[in-house]
């Protein structure tokens, strides 16, 4: 069979419908994954290895810009999941395959669904529209172990 390169303007153009885009999505998003995995792991080594860097990296962290990195993260799991699973399902029942387009589309909404909310909570207090998720645990927990002041050190 020739294997020919055809260049991403001919596969914007393919008309592979819902499937095609699913496939894409699903690529992105494990390579994607990856990509984080093997960059979180070298940082969190840096705990050990370079305090200093890692307490940096922190403080980089705390840019709202991370919030929206951190939401595409999320997206991209949450959609290799559940997208990867309707693929194990589908390999699982060969006859699901002639219900491809639908069940595509009911793994969209499943994750359209888990999304509404997670941006909310996880967008709002960029904004101010609600408090950070776990603050108040946060700070009760390090007001217990050391005294308030370095608390609040933390969070600002
Ligand atoms: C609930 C967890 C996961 C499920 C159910 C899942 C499912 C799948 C399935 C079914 C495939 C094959 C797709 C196909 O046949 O077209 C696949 C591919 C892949 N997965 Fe996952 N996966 C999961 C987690 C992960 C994680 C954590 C990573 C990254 C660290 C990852 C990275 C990849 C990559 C890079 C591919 C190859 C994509 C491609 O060649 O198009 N997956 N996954």
């Amino acid at each position: 069979m020739e294997v020919r390169n055809r260049g991403l303007v001919t596969a914007l153009r393919y008309r592979g419908r819902e499937g095609m885009w699913a496939w894409l999505l699903h690529r992105a998003t494990g390579l994607g994954v990856l990509f984080f995995l093997i960059i979180h792991v070298i940082e969190t080594a840096a705990v050990v290895y370079s305090p200093e860097f890692y307490d940096e990296a922190l403080q980089i962290y705390k840019n709202p810009f991370f919030r929206f990195a951190e939401l595409l993260i999320f997206f991209s799991v949450l959609f290799h999941a559940v997208n990867g699973s309707r693929i194990v399902i589908q390999d699982f029942w060969p006859y699901l395959m002639e219900r491809q387009r639908q069940l595509t589309w009911a793994a969209g909404i499943v994750v359209l669904l888990v999304m509404v909310p997670v941006t909310w909570i996880m967008v709002a207090p960029v904004f101010g529209l609600a408090e950070e998720p776990g603050l108040e645990r946060h700070l009760e927990r390090c007001v217990e172990r050391t005294q308030a002041p370095a608390c609040l050190e933390v969070v600002e």
